[in-house]
């Protein structure tokens, strides 16, 4: 008799031979991470592999949990088990950890906390929009808005490098905006490379908490300013040269972006540039688009738009020379660079 090929259950296809383990397996598996992340087992790796009651001791777990998470850890490919030790492996290790390209732990941490919220999809979905968006809820619960801010900045670790290469700063740019600039890592690395700009930086206050800190620590306390309040109350003045809207449109209507970015333009020196990053709604990455749909529904009751309904905002606030430039790997999204 032929052998059925077993699904492979970690994978959520919907394709798993018993249905439920569609259902649990992913969830296990974030859960399994997660708690890793929470509970600092990737970065106790770091500096070598240890057996389980070692780490169990550097962890302050116990030795029967960590057992059993490890296990769990290597056989979706997180560690890797060397006779009696754990190791993280290369990809833990490049993506989880302060040894590696960038550490999105703040992600484990932030997931944490959009795992409970997830519990009201089904309440969001038959509404259309959040009982509460995030923003409400980080007035609620201010540990939300430094750990939300946190994993941004893990985001923006790992996208500056693509945004130094992509965006033109002129000689004669001196003023940069910031909008929704958050934990201020776009800003101090703009100004770092380019002694010439200032900068300043627009959120609202549960997104600040840190960034002034931040800004001290790279010694940019003198030409980076933060202005907390909403983009709606901002008093936006008439001298910037290069204006950041960065994954900021996701969380505003179309008439708000709209109206953002007429504002935008006329608080702009001629010739001054706009760069916009994007998740954009019609790329083919369908489940990801979709996923980021959802979430965006739940937390901020808001949405991705189209490339045409930005060309269409920038031309009507007089932007020209549009330019769309999708990132590698396109999970990265899209920068819309616009000629003011
Ligand atoms: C997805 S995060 C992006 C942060 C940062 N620009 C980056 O690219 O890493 C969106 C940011 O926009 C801010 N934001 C959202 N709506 C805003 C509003 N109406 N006024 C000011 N800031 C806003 C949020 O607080 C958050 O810091």
């Amino acid at each position: 008799m032929p052998r059925t090929r077993k699904p492979d259950v970690c994978q959520p296809t919907g394709s798993a031979e018993l249905a439920m383990l569609d259902v649990y397996m992913p969830m296990m598996k974030s859960s399994a991470i997660i708690s890793a992340g929470r509970l600092g087992l990737f970065e106790a790796l770091v500096e070598g592999p240890l057996t389980a009651a070692e780490l169990a001791e550097k962890i302050h777990s116990s030795r029967r949990g960590t057992t059993m998470l490890v296990d769990f850890l290597v056989a979706i490919g997180y560690l890797e088990k060397n006779g009696e030790s754990f190791a993280n492996t290369a990809s833990t290790r490049r993506w989880f950890t302060s040894a590696g390209q960038v550490d999105y732990t703040p992600g484990l941490l932030w997931t944490h906390e959009a795992w409970a919220m997830m519990g009201s999809l089904a309440e969001t979905v038959r509404k259309g929009e959040p009982e509460q968006t995030l923003w409400e809820a980080m007035i609620e619960k201010p540990h939300l808005g430094p750990l939300f801010s946190a994993y941004m900045g893990a985001f923006a670790a790992d996208l500056g490098p693509d945004l130094l290469r992509h965006v033109p700063v002129l000689p004669g740019y001196r003023h940069l905006l910031d909008l929704g600039g958050s934990h201020g890592l776009h800003s101090i690395r703009f100004c770092q490379h380019y002694p010439q700009l200032d900068a300043l930086i627009v959120d609202m206050p549960s997104a600040l908490t840190e960034t002034g800190p931040e800004i001290e620590k790279a010694g940019l306390a003198g030409r980076i300013r933060l202005s907390p309040g909403t983009l709606q109350e901002h008093d936006w003045g008439g001298e910037n040269d290069l204006v950041f809207y960065l994954s900021v449109a996701h969380n505003h209507s179309a008439d708000e972006n709209r109206l953002a970015i007429r504002q935008i333009g006329d608080s702009m020196n001629p010739g001054g540039l706009l760069v916009i990053h994007e998740y954009v709604a019609e790329t083919s990455l369908d489940a990801l688009n979709a996923a980021f749909r959802l979430t965006l529904l739940l937390e901020t009751g808001t949405q991705t738009h189209r490339h045409e309904d930005y060309c269409a905002w920038l031309k009507a606030a007089g932007f020209s020379a549009i330019e769309r430039i999708d990132l590698e790997p396109r999970e990265k999204g899209s920068l819309i660079l616009a000629r003011r």
